[in-house]
């Protein structure tokens, strides 16, 4: 069986979704602070916090897990920036808690949700893995320390990893059980989406003087079943006896904001109504993946394109289910 922290939100919803279709097992923990629990569409359910040791512990004595997809964190960048306690203890404290109960439970494999904030500002477009990592803010920090706390333990006690650094995480499950709920939303496609169903009044578009052709941030966005199917093979990766990696998850094509606005105005078939206005603190001009070592070494392809992207979007967002 597989464990799956943080099955109730976005990436790791779809996720378990594949996991199942592949013919696993999963069990999700999620505390729901941010998750739904209509979101868990399958498996067994434990409503528990990753701080709570006795709970994660009852839970790998319970169930026969073989490994861990560790999704389970808190994702709101600025809000790290005012907040850093509340994003080193959940996405560091609670997340180190999880790996110890795992190596005192004899499970020594996990694929952990990293970003590609670990970069902060790139130098070099398409970002390879190799890349410098210098984070700007604690969420990357979160992020990045936490990959080091997974090296030092595969060093001392072979525990193996696979940390997947997510680019721009979009779209929704084509079948239209699932898609993306977060309270608040800060992301641009659902923002964007939302207010071409009237419940926002304006989209603002942060920064229009950037070195970009057209002003704007670029962004890789990536649909959700892509990543998801990422973690499925990343699981075949270090269930074979893999060694521990990081790779990017990126699909290597850049779009900028207007772009995205353009062709979701397209999509939705009406006027989306927006504004520049200040750029926001802390966002690089451009963040473009290299996806060529997880096509090699896991043989991944992302196969949506950025229109498919915001169409199974639009499809949740005309009716969602959470
Ligand atoms: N943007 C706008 N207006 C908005 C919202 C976003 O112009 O209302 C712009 C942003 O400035 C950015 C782009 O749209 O250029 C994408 O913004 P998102 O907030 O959707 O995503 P980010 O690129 O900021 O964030 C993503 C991940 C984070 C990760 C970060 C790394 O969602 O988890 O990349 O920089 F940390």
């Amino acid at each position: 069986m597989i464990l799956v922290t943080g099955g109730a939100g976005y990436i790791g919803s779809h996720t378990l979704l594949r996991l199942m279709d592949a013919g696993h097992e999963p069990v999700t923990v999620d505390n729901l602070c941010y998750g739904h629990r209509e979101a868990v569409l399958d498996g067994h359910f434990v409503h528990a916090d990753l701080g709570d040791q006795q709970a994660l512990g009852t839970l790998f004595e319970s169930f026969p897990i073989e490994a861990v997809v560790h999704f389970a964190a808190f994702c709101y960048v600025g809000e790290s920036v005012t907040s850093p306690d509340k994003y080193f203890n959940n996405n560091l404290v609670n997340g180190l808690n999880l790996l110890n109960v795992m190596l005192k439970a004899g499970v020594d494999k996990i694929i952990f949700s990293s970003s590609c904030a670990v970069y902060g500002e790139p130098q070099e477009i398409p970002i390879p893995e190799t890349h410098p990592k210098n984070p700007i803010n604690p969420y990357g920090l979160s992020k990045h320390f936490f990959e080091q706390i997974l090296a030092a333990y595969n060093a001392a006690y072979g525990l193996k990893y696979v940390s997947l650094r997510y680019f721009n995480a979009a779209g929704a499950d084509p079948k239209g059980g699932l898609g993306e709920s977060h309270h608040p939303e800060t992301h641009l496609i659902p923002l964007v989406l939302q207010t071409a169903l009237g419940h926002r009044d304006e989209v603002r578009i942060f920064g229009s003087s950037y070195p970009t052709p057209d002003g704007t941030c670029v962004r890789d966005y990536v649909h959700v079943c892509d990543l998801a199917e990422a973690h499925v093979l990343a699981l075949s990766y270090l269930l074979s006896g893999a060694e521990s990696i990081c790779l990017n998850l990126g699909t290597g094509s850049g779009y900028s904001v207007r772009e995205v606005i353009e062709l979701c105005q397209q999509i939705c078939q009406k006027p989306i109504p927006h504004r520049d206005v200040e750029p926001r603190p802390g966002d690089p001009p451009e963040l473009v993946a290299s996806g060529d070592l997880a096509r090699q070494v896991l043989k991944w392809n992302p196969h949506y394109s950025l229109e498919e992207i915001i169409s199974t979007a639009w499809n949740w967002y005309q009716d969602p289910k959470f």
